[in-house]
């Protein structure tokens, strides 16, 4: 995916430094750095094919920390962005679940709404042009007369009504679509704050003047997320994908019964694609394997969730199994470690692209260094060894006289976390340096 002409935009260098330097993964130019992983992303490109064909998917990215979720599920998005996929994501956490009693599935489904990406608007905020695009088109048809275009607009959205729920979110779009007609702003916020799902109470949305019955509430997001599928569909998109990251926030739920509530709403959109009952909407969920195997709090304690999801015993360590929901993914080898710090390089060298920062001795220098520093462990953490080969190639990019083989003597590299006992058997304790070891992320010091 990476080859040499593939050129790498500005925009996209600068998103990379950004978010690899901080810790966090980019958004955009994602290709470029991919290594590894190519039999799964083969097999969710089908999924999103079947997306837009007007099938329905469902897979759990399972890998420990560090394993490369978060990668994977943005490089997916972004594919599906050029699919003219409409994709929403949010991670899951305390307050943001996909079933509650008490507003914070209401929180999911607005952070949701807030992402809403397409190929034009990639970084999110596109409800607004979508529902826009959408009256225009069927405004085209009408001669531009306020009540002819709400009545047309009430034409179109007929086929959401067949869905549970479905009048509310048509009214709510005729509703924009006369404020929008009119100039009417603040009509047009009132029915935006309906489909973002920021009215907490009926009272609230009735008093608007929406002409609605009910809210998008804590009980039925999943509803809402298929009717905003048939709607995207309906204003010319290939589908939906729902990008769910951190589901090990549910595992955490320290309350059994809410657990469980949102267990049985996945388990809900499981059966639904499994028995090919949805359209035009995928999933992806990434999470840790104790929120899936843990049969005492994760997926697998819900019994009917553990046999559509079991395991194929015959796929062991380093074998793949792409047929079931679940994808596992195993840590980046050393090897393919190596290969992302070229890539990494890369990004930096488009400058001036005859270039490389550093030759690829200092990478290997730099993997020895990370090797002695925390042992075995450093590749099963890429996060904090791809943050400090940022922060050093940015050292020496600004400061043309410093050489890499003096900073990589003073580079120290300090481990997220213990990562299990049993690990590190390369890493004696008195190597590390004895730095404050809350520091979040690896530290680069100078
Ligand atoms: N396939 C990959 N190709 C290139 N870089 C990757 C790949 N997978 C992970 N990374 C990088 O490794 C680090 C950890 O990945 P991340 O997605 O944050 O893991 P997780 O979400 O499983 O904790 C990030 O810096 C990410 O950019
Ligand atoms: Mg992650």
């Amino acid at each position: 995916m990476s080859d040499m002409d593939d050129a790498i935009k500005p925009r996209e260098r600068d998103a990379i430094r950004q978010a690899l330097g901080a810790g966090v993964v980019p958004k955009l130019g994602l290709r470029h750095l991919q290594v590894g992983r190519a039999r799964e992303i083969e097999e969710l490109i089908k999924d999103i094919n079947r997306i837009a064909d007007g099938g329905a998917s469902v897979r759990f990215i399972i890998g420990e920390k560090g394993s490369g979720k978060t990668f994977l599920l943005n490089l997916l998005r972004l594919v599906a962005l050029e699919r003219k996929l409409v994709v929403v994501s949010a991670d899951l956490k305390q307050d943001r679940r996909l079933h509650a009693t008490d507003g914070k599935a209401r929180s999911l489904f607005n952070e949701l709404a807030i992402s809403l990406a397409t190929r034009a608007k990639p970084e999110g905020g596109a409800l607004v042009s979508i529902v826009e695009r959408f009256i225009d088109d069927v405004s085209r048809g009408t001669g531009g007369e306020t009540k002819a275009l709400e009545e047309a607009i009430q034409k179109r959205v007929m086929p959401l009504q067949d869905l549970v729920s479905g009048f509310d979110f048509a009214t709510a779009l005729v509703r924009y679509s006369r404020a929008y007609g009119q100039g009417d702003e603040t009509g047009k916020s009132a029915a935006l704050r309906w489909l973002r799902a920021e009215y907490s109470s009926r009272t609230d949305a009735r008093a608007a003047g929406l002409g609605v019955r009910d809210i998008i509430d804590d009980a039925r997001i999943y509803d809402y997320l298929k009717l905003l599928a048939a709607f995207v569909k309906l204003a010319g998109y290939s589908g939906l994908l729902v990008v769910l990251d951190e589901m090990v926030s549910l595992y955490n739920l320290t309350n059994a019964q809410s657990r469980t509530a949102n267990y049985e709403q996945i388990l809900r959109i499981v059966n639904d694609v499994l028995q090919g009952s949805a359209a035009s909407i995928g999933f992806l969920m990434g999470g840790t394997p104790e929120f899936l195997l843990d049969t005492r709090r994760g997926l697998y304690s819900d019994r009917a969730l553990q046999s559509r999801l079991a395991e194929n015993r015959f796929a062991r360590e380093g074998l793949v199994d792409l047929s079931g929901p679940v994808v596992k993914l195993d840590n980046l080898s050393p090897e393919e470690l190596f290969v992302l710090l070229k890539n990494i390089r890369r990004v930096f060298a488009t400058g001036d692209s005859g270039k490389l920062p550093v030759p690829d001795e200092a990478l290997m220098r730099f993997m020895e260094y990370c090797y002695k520093r925390i042992g075995e462990a450093y590749f099963r953490t890429p996060r904090d060894t791809v943050t400090s080969f940022v922060h050093l190639l940015a050292v020496l990019e600004q400061n043309p006289s410093a050489r890499w083989q003096d900073l990589l003597e003073r580079v120290d590299i300090v481990p997220d976390r213990p990562h299990g006992a049993a690990e590190t058997p390369g890493s004696d304790a008195g190597s590390t340096p004895a730095g404050n070891p809350n520091d979040k992320l690896t530290t680069f010091r100078l």
